[in-house]
């Protein structure tokens, strides 16, 4: 039953407080190390306008469908998709890609939050750091000051091989997490994420203007905004939008889930404005944090992966203060990662309420410790599993670990897949009168909405679908 209670009568206590939590959910690991790479390795400048062209055509009018849908059906992902296909006469069956909305939240839980684990280790290694420093009366010193910058990779290194101390910090983090989801919207996420976003916007701000000052940040605005067009292949288009989807939280259920709290009077337009304006906003401002602090010792931008777990910490070891604002940049790290594992757990754990009548404690234990079990999986696949193949005879995967495996599952199948499907029936199936009447926007910005859902989104999305399933396609 997707009634009005349907959600178990909870809601958000203010506008802004579902602004700060869906910034939280779109705000993550997405941002802060992919979004800069990707801009820095694709073409700079010529990247940053795709990326935004994207959000603005694609993403926004994603994130409006999903935050209506929610809104509209008062429940989690695949009842409130239910509840609208109801409502506009289409069949039940399109809650099947809310339902792969929930799957790919909990995959993405699954090892993000491994991701989030070595974040945590990082809080601790500095935390630790800084201590000595204040204790030795030096609180200003560089960051792991008895080390080298050719032992500091190791730490990274030698976390993956230390089980213990892996499995230990995702049991950490997946904790802190289900604990605030079990304790409720209001109580929970919502606290959670006005406690946490705004510090972190705070400290972005603060590490930004560090970098400006003790950095390289002329050569990291030519990095990041130096255009070249000739870089923008098909390749890096597809990359480009996949980027988007996923850092705006598009097509894994959390922005629906998070809209069956949003009270009838919030007008959703300018709410999902708002949410995909701060999402790129941090991700171009990550890029102006971290690009200073890691040129200004000389080191390589793309780094990738260990750009923030190898690079970064050498860096910090040779810059002033580096111990202090090296901690202060894994807690900022470690916020973002939180808000977002919290909405993927919430995106479960609500439809585990409604699907099986649980209280939300049990649901947010149990589906929390499920997703926990998948990820220890994925944590082994760094060590002593690394040789399993959970989808060897796929061509894609024959190389693939159990991490990049779902990594690769969600992001080059599920979310493409998903967000095809919404795009769909927002724009062909879904009730004019309800979408017109949800999304409370004037006619002729009505028009423009529905032919960026009805047209423009399915067809970029499922090329990206296409060049991921089948990337000799690109050549
Ligand atoms: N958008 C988050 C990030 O950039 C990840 C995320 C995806 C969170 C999907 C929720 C849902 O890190």
């Amino acid at each position: 039953m997707a009634g009005a209670a349907a959600n178990g009568g909870e809601g958000w206590s203010s506008r802004w407080a579902f602004v700060l939590a869906a910034v939280g959910a779109a705000v993550g690991l997405g941002n802060i190390w992919r979004f800069p790479t990707l801009a820095g390795e694709n073409g700079g400048g010529a990247f940053v306008l795709l990326y935004i062209g994207c959000v603005v055509l694609i993403g926004l009018p994603m994130v409006l469908s999903e935050v209506m849908i929610g809104r509209h059906g008062r429940s989690d992902a695949y009842h409130s998709v239910v509840k609208v296909a109801e409502d506009s006469g289409a069949s039940r069956n399109w809650g099947i890609f809310g339902g792969m909305g929930i799957l790919s939240a909990a995959l993405i839980l699954s090892f993000y939050s491994v991701v989030a684990g070595w974040v945590l280790y990082y809080v601790g290694v500095m935390g630790a750091d800084l201590l000595g420093a204040i204790f030795s009366g030096n609180p200003f010193a560089g960051a792991l000051a008895s080390e080298s910058p050719e032992t500091i990779p190791d730490r990274m290194t030698n976390l993956f091989e230390n089980n213990p101390m892996l499995l230990g910090m995702h049991v950490i983090f997946m904790g802190i997490t289900i604990w605030i989801v079990a304790r409720g919207v209001t109580d929970g996420i919502e606290k959670a994420a006005t406690l946490l976003m705004p510090a972190f916007f705070a400290l972005l701000v603060l590490i930004t203007i560090y970098g400006a000052f003790t950095g390289e940040f002329g050569k990291a605005v030519a990095f990041m905004f130096t255009p070249d067009f000739s870089k923008l292949t098909p390749g890096v288009m597809n990359e480009a939008l996949g980027q988007a989807l996923f850092s705006m939280s598009v097509a894994s259920a959390a922005l629906i889930t998070y809209g069956g709290y949003v009270s009838k009077e919030t007008k959703l337009a300018p709410t999902a404005g708002m949410i995909s304006f701060a999402d790129t906003a941090v991700a171009i401002l990550a890029g102006l944090m971290i690009f200073p602090i890691v040129f200004a010792v000389g080191l390589d931008a793309a780094a990738g992966p260990t750009l923030v777990f190898q690079s970064l910490p050498i860096a910090f070891h040779t810059m002033p203060a580096g111990s202090l604002v090296g901690f202060l940049f894994f807690v900022l790290v470690f916020f973002a990662a939180l808000t977002s594992s919290i909405s993927l757990l919430e995106a479960a754990v609500a439809w585990a309420m409604e699907k099986f009548g649980w209280a939300r404690a049990k649901a947010a234990w149990l589906v929390g410790g499920a997703i926990f079990l998948v990820g220890v999986a994925c944590a082994l696949s760094l060590n002593i599993w690394s040789e399993v193949r959970l989808l060897g005879f796929w061509s894609l995967f024959a190389d693939a670990n159990i991490f990049d495996t779902i990594d690769g599952l969600v992001g080059k199948v599920l979310l493409p897949l998903t967000a095809f499907l919404t795009s769909i029936f927002v724009g062909w199936k879904a009730d004019k009168k309800l979408v017109a009447a949800e999304t409370g926007l004037s006619a002729g910005a009505l028009g423009i909405y529905r032919f960026l859902i009805a047209w423009l989104a399915p067809i970029a999305v499922f090329l990206i679908l296409l060049f991921g399933l089948f990337p000799s396609l690109l050549g």
